[in-house]
Protein backbone atom coordinates (compact mmCIF):
# COMPACT_ATOMS: atom_id res chain seq x y z
CA UNK A 1 0.00 0.00 0.00
CA UNK A 2 1.34 3.23 -0.73
CA UNK A 3 1.67 5.53 2.12
CA UNK A 4 -0.73 8.90 1.89
CA UNK A 5 0.20 12.35 0.30
CA UNK A 6 1.67 14.69 3.22
CA UNK A 7 -0.59 17.52 3.59
CA UNK A 8 -0.43 20.70 5.70
CA UNK A 9 -3.24 19.68 7.77
CA UNK A 10 -1.21 16.46 8.08
CA UNK A 11 1.29 18.13 9.57
CA UNK A 12 -0.80 20.69 11.89
CA UNK A 13 -2.58 17.02 12.89
CA UNK A 14 1.00 15.55 14.34
CA UNK A 15 1.26 18.02 16.84
CA UNK A 16 0.92 16.11 19.89
CA UNK A 17 1.03 12.74 18.53
CA UNK A 18 4.39 12.23 16.94
CA UNK A 19 7.59 14.36 16.63
CA UNK A 20 7.97 16.03 13.39
CA UNK A 21 11.22 15.57 11.71
CA UNK A 22 11.98 17.72 9.11
CA UNK A 23 15.06 18.28 6.95
CA UNK A 24 16.36 20.78 4.16
CA UNK A 25 16.64 19.24 0.59
CA UNK A 26 17.88 21.47 -2.79
CA UNK A 27 18.18 18.89 -4.82
CA UNK A 28 16.50 16.11 -6.47
CA UNK A 29 18.94 12.91 -4.83
CA UNK A 30 18.67 14.39 -1.37
CA UNK A 31 15.06 15.15 -1.67
CA UNK A 32 14.41 11.75 -2.62
CA UNK A 33 16.61 10.01 0.21
CA UNK A 34 14.99 12.33 2.96
CA UNK A 35 11.69 11.13 1.15
CA UNK A 36 12.74 7.22 1.14
CA UNK A 37 13.63 7.53 4.40
CA UNK A 38 10.01 9.00 6.01
CA UNK A 39 10.51 12.15 6.55
CA UNK A 40 7.48 14.06 6.52
CA UNK A 41 8.27 17.82 5.83
CA UNK A 42 11.18 19.17 3.63
CA UNK A 43 12.05 22.37 2.99
CA UNK A 44 14.38 24.01 -0.16
CA UNK A 45 15.48 26.49 2.63
CA UNK A 46 17.36 29.42 1.29
CA UNK A 47 20.36 28.23 3.90
CA UNK A 48 21.47 26.71 0.16
CA UNK A 49 22.42 30.38 -0.25
CA UNK A 50 25.48 29.00 2.34
CA UNK A 51 25.75 25.67 1.69
CA UNK A 52 25.49 25.42 -2.18
CA UNK A 53 26.06 28.64 -3.58
CA UNK A 54 28.75 30.08 -1.27
CA UNK A 55 27.31 33.08 -0.23
CA UNK A 56 27.85 34.64 3.26
CA UNK A 57 24.78 34.70 4.05
CA UNK A 58 20.64 33.85 2.94
CA UNK A 59 20.46 37.86 2.04
CA UNK A 60 21.35 37.04 -1.59
CA UNK A 61 19.53 34.33 -2.38
CA UNK A 62 17.26 34.94 -5.32
CA UNK A 63 13.50 34.05 -6.59
CA UNK A 64 15.31 32.78 -9.61
CA UNK A 65 17.67 30.46 -7.42
CA UNK A 66 14.79 29.42 -5.38
CA UNK A 67 12.95 28.27 -8.35
CA UNK A 68 15.50 26.02 -9.89
CA UNK A 69 16.64 24.49 -6.52
CA UNK A 70 12.54 24.02 -6.05
CA UNK A 71 12.24 22.64 -9.74
CA UNK A 72 15.09 19.77 -9.22
CA UNK A 73 13.99 18.94 -5.44
CA UNK A 74 10.29 18.35 -6.93
CA UNK A 75 11.59 16.17 -9.92
CA UNK A 76 11.44 13.51 -6.50
CA UNK A 77 7.35 13.99 -6.32
CA UNK A 78 7.95 13.41 -2.67
CA UNK A 79 5.12 12.04 -0.60
CA UNK A 80 6.05 14.37 2.07
CA UNK A 81 5.54 18.11 2.12
CA UNK A 82 7.97 19.83 0.19
CA UNK A 83 7.94 23.80 1.41
CA UNK A 84 9.87 26.09 -0.35
CA UNK A 85 11.46 29.79 1.14
CA UNK A 86 10.17 33.06 -0.38
CA UNK A 87 13.61 34.36 -0.20
CA UNK A 88 14.96 38.04 1.54
CA UNK A 89 12.77 40.78 -0.25
CA UNK A 90 10.34 39.05 -2.23
CA UNK A 91 7.95 39.32 -0.22
CA UNK A 92 8.02 43.20 0.93
CA UNK A 93 3.84 43.65 -0.37
CA UNK A 94 0.66 41.52 -0.10
CA UNK A 95 0.83 41.33 -3.57
CA UNK A 96 4.18 40.58 -4.24
CA UNK A 97 4.51 37.80 -1.73
CA UNK A 98 1.68 36.35 -3.42
CA UNK A 99 3.13 36.57 -7.06
CA UNK A 100 6.20 35.42 -6.02
CA UNK A 101 4.36 32.54 -3.60
CA UNK A 102 3.01 31.06 -6.39
CA UNK A 103 6.42 30.85 -8.27
CA UNK A 104 7.75 28.93 -5.96
CA UNK A 105 4.55 26.69 -6.33
CA UNK A 106 4.61 26.67 -10.07
CA UNK A 107 8.34 25.42 -9.81
CA UNK A 108 6.87 22.61 -7.09
CA UNK A 109 6.56 23.60 -3.90
CA UNK A 110 3.30 23.29 -2.11
CA UNK A 111 3.92 25.71 1.10
CA UNK A 112 6.04 28.55 1.47
CA UNK A 113 7.94 30.01 4.42
CA UNK A 114 8.49 33.40 5.16
CA UNK A 115 10.31 35.14 8.20
CA UNK A 116 8.84 37.25 10.64
CA UNK A 117 5.68 37.03 13.13
CA UNK A 118 3.00 40.34 13.53
CA UNK A 119 5.19 42.28 10.92
CA UNK A 120 4.76 40.48 8.26
CA UNK A 121 0.93 39.48 8.93
CA UNK A 122 -0.54 40.71 6.53
CA UNK A 123 1.47 39.01 4.05
CA UNK A 124 0.72 35.72 5.25
CA UNK A 125 -3.14 36.56 5.63
CA UNK A 126 -2.86 37.32 1.82
CA UNK A 127 -1.43 33.79 1.14
CA UNK A 128 -3.61 32.22 3.09
CA UNK A 129 -6.53 34.02 1.37
CA UNK A 130 -5.16 32.79 -1.81
CA UNK A 131 -5.57 29.27 -0.64
CA UNK A 132 -1.23 28.88 -0.38
CA UNK A 133 -0.04 26.85 2.51
CA UNK A 134 2.55 28.58 4.84
CA UNK A 135 4.60 27.86 7.66
CA UNK A 136 5.63 30.68 9.66
CA UNK A 137 9.35 31.59 10.73
CA UNK A 138 9.96 33.43 14.27
CA UNK A 139 12.87 33.83 16.39
CA UNK A 140 16.08 34.21 14.81
CA UNK A 141 15.75 35.48 11.38
CA UNK A 142 18.12 34.91 9.00
CA UNK A 143 17.32 37.15 6.57
CA UNK A 144 17.93 39.63 8.66
CA UNK A 145 21.44 39.14 9.94
CA UNK A 146 23.12 41.84 8.38
CA UNK A 147 20.55 44.23 10.61
CA UNK A 148 21.01 42.36 13.79
CA UNK A 149 25.17 41.64 13.43
CA UNK A 150 25.21 38.13 13.78
CA UNK A 151 23.30 35.12 14.90
CA UNK A 152 22.33 35.11 18.25
CA UNK A 153 19.17 33.51 20.60
CA UNK A 154 16.10 35.26 20.94
CA UNK A 155 13.87 35.50 24.13
CA UNK A 156 16.47 35.92 26.85
CA UNK A 157 14.67 39.21 27.86
CA UNK A 158 11.05 39.74 29.25
CA UNK A 159 10.61 41.96 26.13
CA UNK A 160 12.28 39.52 23.95
CA UNK A 161 9.51 36.53 25.32
CA UNK A 162 6.23 38.93 24.74
CA UNK A 163 7.41 39.78 21.05
CA UNK A 164 7.92 36.11 20.46
CA UNK A 165 5.02 34.77 21.86
CA UNK A 166 3.04 37.18 20.22
CA UNK A 167 4.46 36.78 16.94
CA UNK A 168 3.59 32.50 17.52
CA UNK A 169 -0.15 34.14 17.84
CA UNK A 170 0.19 36.17 14.97
CA UNK A 171 1.20 33.35 12.48
CA UNK A 172 -1.54 31.01 14.29
CA UNK A 173 -4.32 33.43 13.59
CA UNK A 174 -3.07 34.37 9.93
CA UNK A 175 -3.06 30.57 8.93
CA UNK A 176 -0.20 29.46 9.39
CA UNK A 177 -0.11 25.29 9.52
CA UNK A 178 3.04 25.20 11.68
CA UNK A 179 5.48 27.52 12.68
CA UNK A 180 10.05 27.28 12.81
CA UNK A 181 11.53 28.21 15.88
CA UNK A 182 14.99 29.46 15.16
CA UNK A 183 17.25 30.23 18.14
CA UNK A 184 15.15 30.84 20.41
CA UNK A 185 15.66 29.87 24.13
CA UNK A 186 14.28 26.64 25.06
CA UNK A 187 12.22 27.78 27.69
CA UNK A 188 9.77 30.61 25.70
CA UNK A 189 10.10 27.60 23.03
CA UNK A 190 8.32 25.08 25.53
CA UNK A 191 6.31 27.95 26.40
CA UNK A 192 5.12 28.86 22.96
CA UNK A 193 4.91 25.09 22.29
CA UNK A 194 2.52 24.77 25.12
CA UNK A 195 0.42 27.77 24.04
CA UNK A 196 -0.45 27.78 20.34
CA UNK A 197 -2.51 25.25 18.70
CA UNK A 198 -0.13 24.67 15.50
CA UNK A 199 3.28 22.55 15.60
CA UNK A 200 6.55 24.69 16.73
CA UNK A 201 9.56 23.03 14.65
CA UNK A 202 12.47 23.57 16.78
CA UNK A 203 16.38 24.95 15.10
CA UNK A 204 18.78 25.26 17.82
CA UNK A 205 15.63 25.99 20.46
CA UNK A 206 16.14 23.64 22.84
CA UNK A 207 14.20 19.33 22.98
CA UNK A 208 10.87 20.66 23.82
CA UNK A 209 9.34 22.10 20.11
CA UNK A 210 6.77 19.65 18.31
CA UNK A 211 9.58 19.06 15.83
CA UNK A 212 12.95 19.73 15.04
CA UNK A 213 14.10 20.54 11.78
CA UNK A 214 18.18 21.11 10.20
CA UNK A 215 20.21 22.09 7.57
CA UNK A 216 20.78 18.46 5.65
CA UNK A 217 24.60 19.48 5.04
CA UNK A 218 24.78 19.86 8.92
CA UNK A 219 23.82 16.55 10.42
CA UNK A 220 25.58 15.08 7.56
CA UNK A 221 28.82 16.74 7.43
CA UNK A 222 29.29 17.76 3.87
CA UNK A 223 30.09 21.46 4.67
CA UNK A 224 32.75 20.93 7.34
CA UNK A 225 33.71 24.68 6.97
CA UNK A 226 30.94 25.55 9.54
CA UNK A 227 28.40 23.87 11.53
CA UNK A 228 26.49 26.02 13.97
CA UNK A 229 27.12 24.74 17.76
CA UNK A 230 23.79 23.38 18.33
CA UNK A 231 24.11 20.55 16.03
CA UNK A 232 25.62 16.92 16.54
CA UNK A 233 26.57 15.54 12.96
CA UNK A 234 25.48 11.81 12.85
CA UNK A 235 28.58 11.28 10.03
CA UNK A 236 31.26 13.28 8.53
CA UNK A 237 30.73 12.61 5.15
CA UNK A 238 33.47 15.03 4.18
CA UNK A 239 36.04 13.53 5.83
CA UNK A 240 34.94 9.98 3.87
CA UNK A 241 34.92 12.23 0.48
CA UNK A 242 38.62 13.37 0.80
CA UNK A 243 39.71 9.75 2.12
CA UNK A 244 38.25 7.92 -1.19
CA UNK A 245 39.65 11.26 -3.25
CA UNK A 246 42.85 10.85 -1.78
CA UNK A 247 42.90 6.77 -1.92
CA UNK A 248 41.58 7.43 -6.16
CA UNK A 249 44.21 9.78 -6.36
CA UNK A 250 47.13 7.39 -5.02
CA UNK A 251 45.66 4.66 -7.05
CA UNK A 252 46.71 6.18 -10.23
O1 LIG B 1 16.73 28.16 5.17
C1 LIG B 1 16.63 27.21 5.96
O2 LIG B 1 17.20 26.15 5.75
C2 LIG B 1 15.79 27.39 7.14
C3 LIG B 1 15.79 26.44 8.24
C4 LIG B 1 16.77 25.48 8.50
C5 LIG B 1 14.73 26.56 9.23
O3 LIG B 1 15.09 28.35 7.20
Amino acid sequence: MTAAKVTPEAIRAMKGAAPIAALTAYDYPTTRLLDEEGIPLILVGDSLGMVVLGYPDTVPVTLLEMEHHTRAAGRAQPRALLAADLPYGTYATAPEAVANARRLLAAGAEAVKAEGGCAIEDRLRALRQEGIPVLGHVGMLPQHVREEGRYRIKGATPTERAALLADAECLTAAGAFAVVLELVTPSVAREITQRIPIPTIGIGSGPDCDGQILVFHDLVGTFPWFTPRFVRPQLQAFAQMRAAIAAWRASL
